[in-house]
């Protein structure tokens, strides 16, 4: 059992994958895995499907693929349908989840054997956190991956923003297809006042709990950053709302309110001639800085991958604070770019907390602590086998 610390209480619960099985689920014809308590290494050369392992713990949490595709496109290639079955620990009680995703007809899922009616309400009750190379795109990428991720992260926290968001996104579109159809000259601006104040109630919402967010995952980024780094690097994020304000910035969600209203006010001159609204969280961005300096340009290929991690390796320190225990860590490629030191602190940060399942071409990535510990398996060509 874990003793993870939070606020001073000590809990005593880790969410935990007991048991896997696929049929048919991408390459696995039929395979099971019984993964230990702590880390998990899933060794195989290319193509043999380690990531799919991955996707399957992913898939059995968010009732979504991991990548890209259709979900259909998990049944095995000539097979009519898969499932995947689990049983996990949470609350120290154990749980089975069961999918059955037919390539025709609806997926069904069972919770302990009932019949899920509500799919939606599954989603996250095994609590994962998973790191692929895609997220280095937090670094490397457009504003719009950072939105992403800020989206997912506080969406996680709390259904008000949630609800905002949702409210925001409709608010921007029916305004920007008001200026739109106005600068084509076929609308007039008499709905454009409600528009205004709809952007600004929830554009203030979304503001002000991104700059909250942003300082909580600041600390948390930044001591994730140190461990990996053994306090080598600095990491620091900084908060660039898409708003023509000064810092320091607003406090209150009142002042967003007002600031956002006013910004729309000034610019209105320019949205009428380019049809668009220039303004409001749809343009936010961070930045992330190590050693003072902006990742996105300055920092190694390593340091860029360090970052990524220590972003969302956060969200460990994030859910274990709403559901009281650690979520299960999924990490897939994550040793390239990273050089032995920090490979070493990496595994030493996850191993004493929460259970890992990490993928890798060869085992020269890790030190002999950690292999002591951990339990290896093979992964070729479809099959899964722990290696003695
Ligand atoms: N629906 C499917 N049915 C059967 N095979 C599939 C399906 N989808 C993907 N595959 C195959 O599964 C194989 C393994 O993929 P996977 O991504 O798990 O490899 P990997 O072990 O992670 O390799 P790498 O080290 O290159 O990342 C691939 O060759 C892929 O073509
Ligand atoms: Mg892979």
């Amino acid at each position: 059992m874990s003793r993870a610390r939070e606020g001073g209480v000590y809990f005593t619960h880790t969410m935990r994958l007991h048991a896997l099985r696929l049929w048919q689920f991408r390459n696995y014809v039929r395979a099971e895995l019984t993964p230990a308590p702590r880390m998990n290494i899933l060794l195989g050369a290319n193509a043999q499907g380690k990531t799919n392992l991955l996707e399957a713990i992913y898939y059995l949490s968010a009732l979504r693929p991991l990548r890209p595709v259709r979900e259909v496109d998990l049944v095995g290639w000539g097979a009519t349908e898969m499932r995947l079955t689990a049983q996990y620990e949470t609350d120290g009680l154990t749980d089975a989840i069961q999918i059955r995703l037919p390539l025709q007809g609806k997926r069904t899922v069972m919770h302990n054997e009932q019949p899920v009616a509500r799919q939606s309400a599954l989603v996250g009750k095994l609590s994962i956190v998973c790191f692929t190379a895609q997220d280095l795109s937090l670094v490397r990428g457009e504003p719009a991956d950072r939105r992403r991720f800020l989206d997912a992260e506080i969406s996680l926290l709390s259904h008000r923003y949630l609800y905002s968001l949702a409210h925001y996104k409709r608010a921007l579109e029916q305004r920007n297809t008001l200026l739109r159809r106005h600068l084509e000259g076929v609308a007039t601006l008499e709905n454009l006042p409600e528009w205004n104040a709809q952007l600004a109630k929830y554009g203030a919402r979304l503001f002000h709990a991104r700059r909250q967010f942003l300082e909580r995952l600041h600390a948390l980024a930044e001591s994730t950053h140190r461990a990996l780094t053994e306090n080598a690097e600095t990491l620091a994020l900084r908060y660039l709302p898409g708003l023509p304000v000064r810092e320091p910035l607003p406090d209150k969600e009142e002042d967003w309110h007002d600031a956002l209203l006013s910004a729309l006010h000034q610019s209105a001159g320019e949205e009428l001639r380019r049809g668009a609204t220039l303004y409001g969280p749809h343009r936010d961005d961070f930045l992330i800085q190590v050693q003072g300096y902006e990742a996105r340009l300055f920092a190694s290929q390593g340091q860029q991958r360090t970052c990524a991690l220590s972003l969302r390796l956060s969200e460990v320190a994030l859910v274990e604070s709403i559901r009281q225990e650690p979520p299960i860590v999924l990490l897939d490629d994550v040793f390239s770019d990273l050089d032995p030191a920090r490979r070493r602190h990496l595994t030493a940060f996850l191993t004493p907390r929460t259970q890992t399942f990490i993928t890798c071409t060869d085992l020269s990535a890790f030190d002999a602590a950690t292999l002591q510990d951990a339990a290896l398996f093979e992964v070729l060509s479809g099959t899964v086998m722990p290696r003695a």
